[in-house]
């Protein structure tokens, strides 16, 4: 192993919420960034449909079906992710699921699309952020497609150049958009969340 990630497999063990990841049975540490958010703003409703981007190992997916028996959740990844109850899950990219389903007229809609979804990190801003963005364009253009009327969307971006401006584009297409950083967010990451709650009821023309 290298000094490097040798030292971020110390820092990784020895990190509480990993501790408590493990020792609660989750998936992942980032099931409590989904709780905390959850826990204030109510995302996981009974009889909702939920699609979950990015989903791998599953511990959005497993908080979600865990809270309630009677949800319906479409979990999507490039890696395979073990099955758990009440989710279908997809392994696949999402620019390859976008083609695929969105042009299904069969697809029922859905009530919250949450994304966790990071590329590969190098530590360097100039790439990384461009790289969240480009992922984040097509997370929320799925959202656009896929979500009910006054539909919900919890988002991970990194905060850098050019998330202002995504920020504002999606100010138009929901009635309240809020920035979160979880506790369970490392303080020296650029990670936050976006929550874009009740997607407006906007008339599509096309040309
Ligand atoms: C931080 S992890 C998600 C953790 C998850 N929320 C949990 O609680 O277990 C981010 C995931 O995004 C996936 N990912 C990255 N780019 C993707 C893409 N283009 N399509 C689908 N999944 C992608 C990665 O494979 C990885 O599993």
């Amino acid at each position: 192993m290298s000094k490097k990630s040798s030292k971020w497999y110390k820092n990784h063990i020895n990190d509480e919420f990993v501790k408590l990841a493990n020792k609660e049975n989750w998936r992942s540490r980032a099931v409590f960034k989904l709780k905390e958010i959850d826990e204030k703003y109510n995302l996981i409703k009974a009889n909702s449909r939920i699609l979950d981007l990015g989903s791998a190992p599953g511990g959005w997916s497993q908080y979600a079906s865990q809270k309630h028996k009677n949800i319906e959740i479409l979990a999507i990844d490039l890696l395979y992710m073990e099955d758990l109850e009440n989710v279908n899950f997809v392994q696949s990219d999402i620019e390859d699921f976008s083609d695929n389903y969105l042009k299904n007229d069969s697809f029922d809609k859905i009530d919250l699309v949450m994304s966790d979804i990071a590329p590969n990190i190098s530590g360097i801003e100039s790439a990384d952020v461009p790289a969240m963005l480009n992922l984040a364009d097509m997370v929320v253009e799925i959202a656009l497609n896929v979500l009910n009327n006054s539909g919900n969307l919890l988002i991970k971006l990194f905060q850098g150049k050019g998330t202002d401006d995504y920020l504002r584009e999606i100010r138009g297409h929901f009635d309240k958009v809020r920035i979160i950083k979880p506790k369970a967010s490392r303080s020296n990451s650029r990670e936050i969340y976006m929550l874009a709650t009740n997607l407006k009821n906007e008339l599509i023309t096309q040309d």
